[in-house]
């Protein structure tokens, strides 16, 4: 190897053990679960399965990580979509949410689901896709808990809560 080649590697290999150093916090919150939502909600054992092995590693508080989660940067990848997705829509804090909130965001888990954009491509690319028959069964869900929620805030909380 020529000494520049040979300092590079080095200092590559440098940096890389340098980064196993910080590791992200993990999103584990024992006790912060999604209970309130699947008792609310009511998904239908196979739908639940797939809000588990599908959804909640970035849309709860507590992420079921893969070995290599442990290795930087890979770690620092995974964290930034779980603090993003997290952001975007909790699970483990629906009780929280108003009538108004939990209506739209179910909304938005339709559209999205409906469209392909979730789960994330990069999640997909290692986990695989939901099948058909998972995206429908996620629609037709989020459709029953839709009404739901719009004759919640038309006949039981009154127009104030819109
Ligand atoms: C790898 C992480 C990851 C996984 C897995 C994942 N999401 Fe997401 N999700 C995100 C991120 C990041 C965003 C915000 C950026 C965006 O919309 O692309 C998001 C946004 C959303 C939104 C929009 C929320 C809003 O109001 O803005 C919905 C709904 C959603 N995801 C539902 C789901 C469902 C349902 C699944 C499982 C079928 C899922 N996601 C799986 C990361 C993920």
């Amino acid at each position: 190897m020529k000494p520049i080649v040979k300092k590079i590697s080095l200092g590559m290999l440098a940096v890389f053990v340098g980064m196993q150093f910080y590791k992200p916090t993990m999103n584990i919150s024992e006790g912060e679960t999604t209970a309130f939502f699947e008792a609310e909600t009511m998904p239908p054992a196979p739908i639940l399965e797939t809000l588990k092995t599908n959804c909640y590693d970035c849309h709860s508080n507590n992420t079921n990580y893969p070995w290599y989660h442990q290795v930087a940067p890979v770690s620092y990848f995974i964290d930034a979509h779980i603090q993003d997705g997290k952001k975007h829509l909790n699970f483990s804090d629906w009780e929280s949410f108003s009538t108004k909130k939990k209506d739209h965001k179910i909304e938005e888990l339709i559209e999205e689901v409906g469209e392909g954009e979730m789960p994330l491509k990069s999640y997909t690319l290692i986990h695989g896709n939901i099948s058909e028959d998972q995206v429908k069964g996620l629609i037709a869900w989020g459709e029953r808990n839709r009404v739901f929620y719009e004759y919640r805030m038309k006949y039981k909380e009154g127009p104030s809560q819109e």
